[in-house]
């Protein structure tokens, strides 16, 4: 488990050791040559000071806390709730959850402990891991760079800690700053050989068109076209690839429920993306989407998701959540005439959206999904189809604004084609959708021609 964090410790010491060679040398050299490098002065506070701060900083999306049996992802300056500064977003074991400190790095130096608040997040489908969020408050007239947390109040057993470096930093230079993005969409974990090229690539584009100007994917693994189309897109900069090597430090689980599928973590730790996704783009983003690849958030009745939204805010003043209902386009029905069974993209692996136009309606009765439009600062907590803690309102779109249309195999394979309906709106963009498809997949060399 720790086996990660070993090789950077192994390169901090070994880069210690360099250094202080350097510095023999150095000395040595002014006492041959009878001077005082003018850099001396600086040294003694280079020396294992033991107030002085960080040793050894995270590189990693997910780093082992020591001396626990948790992981840690990420640390964000929150200061929604009052008294709290700080939130460290983890994934903890539920049944070894023990008293924390946070300890803080201010600019170069070591901070007193602060007690923490231990939040589990509701959502644990019977996984022994579940996304945790550790809150503190930083002390006055510390400029915190990074965090650690400690099983024992003792500032100097943080030295030996891998530090994380805090994000979101309220400084007067970003409260002034524009945000950079509109739309961001947080895709969830990317697993397995996923090899799904075509319909990646369709929705990838379709985001495009209706607005999006950022996509998020964690990434443990894909299969090899889809991985170069992702290279791709990352190159450009249209999207964000996050690593997230989850299997190499859990069991993860492929599915969603502990007493059906084991493991130890919900879909590859599905939640903790998603709530890193949106602090993440909390200074970024004014709205953060919550999705799959094979979804697409549609608006019926705007051109884009900016009129959609601008609508919306207009209607529902001080509303961060927005629920968009699922609807489903079952893959094993294609539409007839075969308009847009395309030549070009016979040899590319994947499904073709176009050519699945039929739609079911979810059954009203039970239990049906939505996924989320949401404003980032006012989420404080949340899962896959809902918010578990927000700040404002929240307003389910009717489906006749706006949908999710999601191809996939069918929910309710009882329907006939008669009971469904037939939904082209995806057809709406075809001229503008087809060209950018063809140009991306023949960038990486799968069209065919
Ligand atoms: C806090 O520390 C950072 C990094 O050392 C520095 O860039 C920033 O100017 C400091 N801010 C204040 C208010 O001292
Ligand atoms: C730091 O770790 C080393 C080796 O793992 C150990 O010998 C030392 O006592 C630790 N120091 C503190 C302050 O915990
Ligand atoms: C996705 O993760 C795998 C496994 O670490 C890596 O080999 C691959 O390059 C990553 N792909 C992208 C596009 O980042």
């Amino acid at each position: 488990m720790y086996l990660l964090s070993i090789p950077k410790m192994y390169m901090a010491r070994n880069l210690q050791r360099r250094f202080l060679l350097f510095l023999s040398i150095i000395i040595l050299l002014s006492f041959l040559f009878g001077q005082t490098p003018r850099t001396y002065k600086s040294i003694p506070a280079m020396r294992q000071d033991p107030t002085s701060c960080p040793m050894m900083i995270s590189e990693e999306t997910i780093t082992p806390l020591q001396n626990t049996k948790h992981l840690l992802v990420s640390a964000y300056m929150d200061q929604r709730v009052k008294g709290l500064d700080l939130r460290i977003i983890g994934i903890f074991r539920r049944d070894s959850i023990q008293p924390l400190h946070c300890s803080f790095c201010c600019a170069g130096w070591l901070s007193k402990t602060s007690p923490t608040t231990i939040l589990q997040h509701a959502d644990n489908f019977g996984f022994p891991f579940v996304t945790t969020d550790v809150m503190c408050q930083i002390p006055t007239n510390c400029n915190a760079t990074h965090v650690t947390l400690l099983t024992e109040p003792d500032r100097l057993k943080a030295t030996n800690n891998t530090w994380l470096p805090i994000s979101n930093k309220k400084t007067d230079e970003n409260k002034e700053k524009k945000l950079e993005f509109e739309f961001t969409v947080c895709i969830s974990n990317l697993f397995g050989d996923y090899n799904n090229v075509l319909q990646y690539a369709q929705t990838l584009e379709m985001y495009r068109l209706l607005g999006v100007d950022r996509v998020v994917i964690y990434n443990t693994s894909c299969g090899p076209d889809l991985n170069h189309l992702l290279q791709s897109y990352s190159q450009e900069g249209f999207v964000e690839m996050v690593p997230w090597p989850i299997d190499k430090h859990l069991n993860p689980s492929h599915g969603w429920l502990f007493s059906e599928h084991g493991g130890d973590v919900h879909y590859f730790g599905q939640l903790t993306t998603l709530n890193d996704c949106i602090y993440r783009s909390m200074e970024l983003s004014r709205y953060v989407m919550l999705n799959d690849i094979d979804e697409i958030i549609m608006p019926y009745q705007h051109n884009d998701l900016k009129s959609l939204m601008s609508t919306l805010e207009q209607s529902h003043p001080n509303t961060g959540v927005f629920p968009i209902e699922n609807h489903i386009f079952p893959y094993q029905h294609f539409e007839p005439s075969k308009r847009f069974h395309l030549p070009q993209w016979n040899g590319v692996p994947g499904v073709n959206i176009l050519e699945h136009i039929y739609r079911e309606d979810p059954n009203r009765n039970i239990y049906h999904p939505y996924k989320l439009i949401v404003r980032p600062e006012s989420v404080e907590q949340t899962s896959v189809h809902e918010v578990l803690k927000r700040f404002g309102q929240q307003y389910k779109v009717p489906p006749e604004v706006c949908r999710l249309i999601h191809v996939r195999t069918a929910l309710r394979g009882s329907l006939t084609l008669k009971e469904l309906n037939v939904d082209k709106r995806l057809w709406d963009f075809h001229e503008m959708l087809i060209p950018k498809v063809d140009q991306v997949l023949k960038r990486v060399g799968l069209l065919n021609t």
